[in-house]
């Protein structure tokens, strides 16, 4: 029997549906109440505003759970690779061995970026924000494809349009890497897989053969997989409104990348590597520091903590933390960042101030202290978030589009001024 929630307002009744998930979430299903009763809801931020069903990631906030798929993110981060994890989030299973070899070998045939893109990075002022050359590099590729400018073209041309996104975004990564040290680009190399051929084209230079370093691999491996999908978060929930105006998929992506940017969504992988250096830099004991954060001096946050989903434990830095120890063994490398930062998380975690709060580390405090490990400089840390997202949202702008759903359009409470005459600008 379809169960419905009663609701009543100014003394009337309404009846809401309710709608149950598979891990059994709830939701009222509003979308009536305002043609019924004349009332919109009102949540800004959408704190609590379910703005699709979806079949892609499952996240219990309350728990640490984290599912692409129904598989827990843990056994993924141990055992697959990433492009089945990209397969699995964008066509909904994991790949049999000839559906993998057959993804695998188009994501290296269309590997190669037209060489006219290089003209605009070329034109790109030297030291630019990697995550802005990104974005325009990105919606400037639906100009080279213009087929792709329709969402509706047939399934082939939807899935020619994935698998060029998918295997152009490293050699794209990459090209900004080569211009930021002023190095020739170097062209994808066949003989690698997609993460050595990202790592090639990176850290790769045209005078000596390139050696894959396979704990370097290993790790990249681990952090994409990470990063891959994560419900209806900032970037995915703009990918999915821009995407609902019909909207092509370079120029979605491209507004995903907008938002993954921004110092509370994506680009606090950044800005956490920048707060441990200031703090080694300017003296401050880690607890100095998280006095300013509770006196919530102008601007100072935490960075890498607290998170809108998950109030117990984020089960990505869980795995990244335990990394973090594992490749700078491996590597040998030895950061002091590194013990500013748990010495910051101890700190934090036995202070009332995070603890009521519930904030603890999420997937960026300990990310950025292994990308500096693999060599990465701190402004490419976003980019490396970007490479890792790209499969989950082009699946969720794809479920988007093939559950048909309506153009994303919020309603508002207006607040301004009542009805008033245009005055003339002699008499103002
Ligand atoms: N440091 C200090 N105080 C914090 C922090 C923090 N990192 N995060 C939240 N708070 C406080 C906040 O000041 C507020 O306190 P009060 O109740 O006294 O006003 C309370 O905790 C609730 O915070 P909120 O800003 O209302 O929570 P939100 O759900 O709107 O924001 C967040 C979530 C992730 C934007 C926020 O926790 C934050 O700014 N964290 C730092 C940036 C960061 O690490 N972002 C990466 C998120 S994970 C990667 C991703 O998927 O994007």
């Amino acid at each position: 029997m379809n169960k419905t929630a009663k609701i009543i307002i100014e003394d009337k009744e309404y009846q809401l549906p309710i709608i149950e998930g598979s891990q059994g979430e709830k939701a009222l299903d509003i979308k009536k109440l305002r043609d019924d009763s004349g009332y919109i809801t009102y949540d800004i931020g959408y704190k609590n505003t379910g703005s699709t069903s979806s079949n892609i990631t499952f996240i219990d906030g309350e728990e640490g759970i984290l599912h692409y798929r129904g598989y827990a993110i843990e056994e993924l981060a141990e055992k697959a690779e990433f492009l089945e994890v990209a397969y699995l989030l964008i066509y909904g299973k994991l790949p049999n061995q000839s559906e993998y070899s057959d993804w695998k070998n188009k994501l290296t045939r269309h590997s190669l970026v037209h060489e006219d893109v290089k003209k605009v990075f070329d034109a790109y002022p030297t030291g630019a924000h990697p995550m802005g050359q990104l974005m325009t590099m990105m919606s400037m590729m639906s100009s080279f494809y213009p087929n792709a400018q329709d969402p509706h073209n047939t399934q082939e041309d939807r899935d020619l349009t994935i698998v060029r996104m998918m295997a152009k975004m490293p050699n794209l990564c990459a090209m900004m890497a080569k211009k930021r040290n002023g190095h020739p680009v170097l062209y994808p190399n066949n003989s690698f897989d997609y993460i050595e051929n990202y790592l090639y084209m990176t850290f790769g230079n045209p005078c000596e053969p390139y050696q894959i370093d396979p704990v370097v691999k290993s790790a990249m491996n681990k952090l994409l997989i990470l990063h891959a999908d994560h419900e209806q978060n900032c970037s995915a929930s703009t990918v999915r409104m821009v995407g609902s105006a019909h909207t092509n998929l370079w120029a979605t992506i491209a507004s995903g990348i907008a938002a993954l940017w921004g110092p509370l969504h994506g680009g606090a992988n950044q800005e956490v590597l920048e707060m441990l250096q200031e703090i080694k830099d300017s003296g401050f004991t880690s607890k100095q520091y998280v006095e300013k954060v509770k006196n919530k001096e102008a601007g100072v946050r935490l960075m890498g903590f607290g998170h809108r989903v998950y109030k117990n434990f984020d089960p990505r830095a869980k795995i990244i933390k335990k990394a973090c120890d594992d490749i700078l063994n491996k590597l040998g490398v030895k950061d002091p960042l590194l013990e500013i930062a748990k010495e910051l998380e101890e700190m934090a975690l036995s202070d009332s101030y995070f603890v009521e709060r519930k904030l603890y580390p999420n997937v960026d405090f300990y990310s950025g202290i292994i990308y500096r490990a693999l060599g990465y400089p701190t402004d490419m840390f976003t980019v490396l978030f970007a490479l890792g997202r790209l499969p989950g949202w082009i699946a969720q702008w794809k479920e988007m589009l093939e559950d048909k759903q309506p153009i994303s359009r919020p309603r508002q409470i207006y607040t301004g001024e009542q009805p008033r005459a245009f005055v003339d600008i002699k008499n103002r």
